[in-house]
């Protein structure tokens, strides 16, 4: 008796079952009223007295270890079962819609196109910047009024840490590490303190570029510009410099372009004019050279720099400023095919 009990329990201790119906019919065969334990217990009669205790907790031990086993089987085989409710191989997948670029993006990417091709790299600058780059080393005045053309946001207890109204800091930022030749174009983020509107916001993009070499004239930039005017809104496309002034440049001009959108004609966009005004730009002011560092008896330099958010709207017609950073899909997803 105590040999077939044995046999049992190592029997139940290998046991595996495929599916519910398996684990069923194992129940049935050990656990049931008819099964291999019952009938081990029918047999107990027989057992001669003083070996009843040894066989009784013997065949409560198999029986335990049966309906524990039968029972683990059951819940592992229900889990597994659980999983694959869920996957139903089908469905059709949930298509994840791909975004797309943002229209900036779209339009600083073409700027550093061509001017790549031109020979100009990459240059990066910081955004919280400090007072020496964005003002004094670009030949700005402390009390000189042109700062106050540039408002941007102070922090009361660091008075010197601002964050960039322009991106010209980078000019100094990349002439204090490196002599001529320069040749870079700077994108990114700038700040001023102006009320948000469809026309102004708080932030905005720009793109500067920066040449210095010897023997760099004024004919160079116009030349550079044209070229940039004509692959970015077309081979019609007309540019015109009006003299301007900025601190960091002498002589300095503004620019502006054909308006693209009636072919000069003259239309809501350009203010019945046919012009638009699309970049600052001039020679480098020989004392911004000598501030950072460059030797402006032996160099010179121009350099000039645009709004990325004016080209952008000349280019898809955007109406309001605020559009760009509002994040609404709708909007966004009118870019796709220019992506
Ligand atoms: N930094 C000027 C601005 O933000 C643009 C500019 C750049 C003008 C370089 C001249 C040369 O308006």
């Amino acid at each position: 008796m105590l040999e077939k009990i044995e046999a049992l329990l190592s029997e139940i201790e290998s046991l595996t079952a495929q599916s519910l119906e398996d684990v069923e019919q194992l129940r049935i065969k050990y656990l049931s009223k008819k099964g291999l334990i019952s009938s081990l217990m029918a047999d107990f009669r027989t057992v001669p007295a003083e070996a009843k205790k040894t066989v009784g907790i013997k065949i409560n031990e198999l029986k335990t270890k049966a309906f524990d086993k039968i029972n683990s089987i059951r819940d592992n085989l229900s889990k597994v079962d659980d999983v694959d409710d869920d996957m139903d191989l089908t469905r059709t997948g949930y298509p994840i819609p791909l975004g797309t670029r943002h229209p900036l993006s779209i339009v600083k990417n073409e700027i550093i196109d061509i001017f790549s091709r031109l020979g100009f790299t990459l240059a990066e600058g910081p955004e919280v910047e400090d007072d020496w780059h964005v003002f004094s080393a670009m030949n700005f005045a402390e009390d000189h009024p042109a700062r106050d053309m540039q408002d941007t946001f102070f922090i009361e207890s660091h008075p010197d840490v601002i964050l960039r109204t322009h991106t010209s800091s980078v000019q100094s930022r990349v002439m204090e590490r490196q002599q001529p030749p320069i040749r870079i174009i700077c994108p990114g983020r700038v700040y001023r303190n102006e009320a948000i509107s469809a026309r102004a916001h708080c932030f905005f993009h720009q793109v500067e570029g920066l040449y210095i070499d010897e023997h760099v004239s004024f004919t160079d930039l116009k030349q550079v510009l044209l070229l940039f005017a004509q692959e970015m809104f077309g081979k019609d496309t007309k540019i015109r410099l009006r003299p301007s002034y900025f601190p960091f440049t002498e002589p300095s001009a503004e620019m502006d372009i054909s308006c693209n959108i009636c072919g000069g004609e003259g239309c809501g966009f350009c203010k019945h004019t046919g012009w638009v005004e699309i970049l600052g730009c001039g020679m480098v002011h020989p004392r911004v050279l000598e501030l950072n560092g460059i030797d402006s008896k032996k160099y010179k330099g121009y350099a000039f720099g645009m709004g990325i958010e004016r080209i952008t709207n000349l280019k898809y017609q955007v109406k309001d400023l605020r559009m760009f950073s509002e994040n609404d899909v709708r909007f966004l997803k009118e870019f796709q095919a220019a992506n």
